[in-house]
């Protein structure tokens, strides 16, 4: 059997206990893929930028007010579409350590950065196992310290949607 589309998949739970209190304004969904969680904020009401180095699942669907981009977000320089403030960055299942700043820099003043990966330990469980995909125990609240309001933070081992190690964070700016 095919392994299940993104599209399949539904949203994080995570990210979709906190969506609600994202304010008005456009949201980043960062390495998008599918697009569960543009279709989630979309759903929102917000005006959501989809970024991915395939967004073809979201172009395909051509969803209006969801912007699904093509970028490389590992070439070494700030991502374009870091270079403006949204009212929620979304990123889920993704990690390129060298961006974070930037991705945390994105982050309007009232909106928030909901954030969930795999964490170190993941690799006792399958992939991702390299630990540059894996977050460090607190990177996400040392990513997030000085800069943003920590309203919840979890590291921990979860048995959904399958057995992980997952750092997750939802942090507001002031
Ligand atoms: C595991 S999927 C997660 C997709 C989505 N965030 C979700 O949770 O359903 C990781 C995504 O990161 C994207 N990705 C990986 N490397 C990337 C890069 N260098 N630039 C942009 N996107 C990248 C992949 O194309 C893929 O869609």
């Amino acid at each position: 059997m095919a392994a299940p589309h993104a599209d399949d998949i539904p949203a994080s739970a995570w990210i979709a206990r906190f969506a609600p209190l994202v304010p008005a304004g456009p949201v980043l969904d960062l390495a998008a893929g599918g697009g569960r969680h543009s279709l989630l904020m979309r759903g929102l009401g917000h005006e959501v930028v989809a970024v991915d180095r395939d967004p073809s699942a979201l172009v395909a669907r051509a969803v209006p007010g969801i912007a699904a981009i093509a970028e490389d977000l590992e070439t070494g320089a700030v991502p374009a579409c870091l270079g403006r403030r949204y009212a929620a960055v979304v990123v889920a299942n993704y990690l390129h350590r060298p961006i974070l700043p930037a991705i945390v820099g994105a982050v309007a003043p009232g909106g928030w950065l909901l954030y969930e990966t795999f964490a170190t330990g993941n690799e006792r469980f399958g992939r991702p196992s390299n630990p540059d995909f894996l977050l460090r125990p607190g990177e996400l609240l040392e990513a997030a310290r000085g800069r943003l309001r920590v309203v919840a933070y979890e590291d921990l081992e979860v048995a959904e949607p399958r057995r992980a190690m997952v750092q997750r964070i939802a942090a507001r700016a002031d």
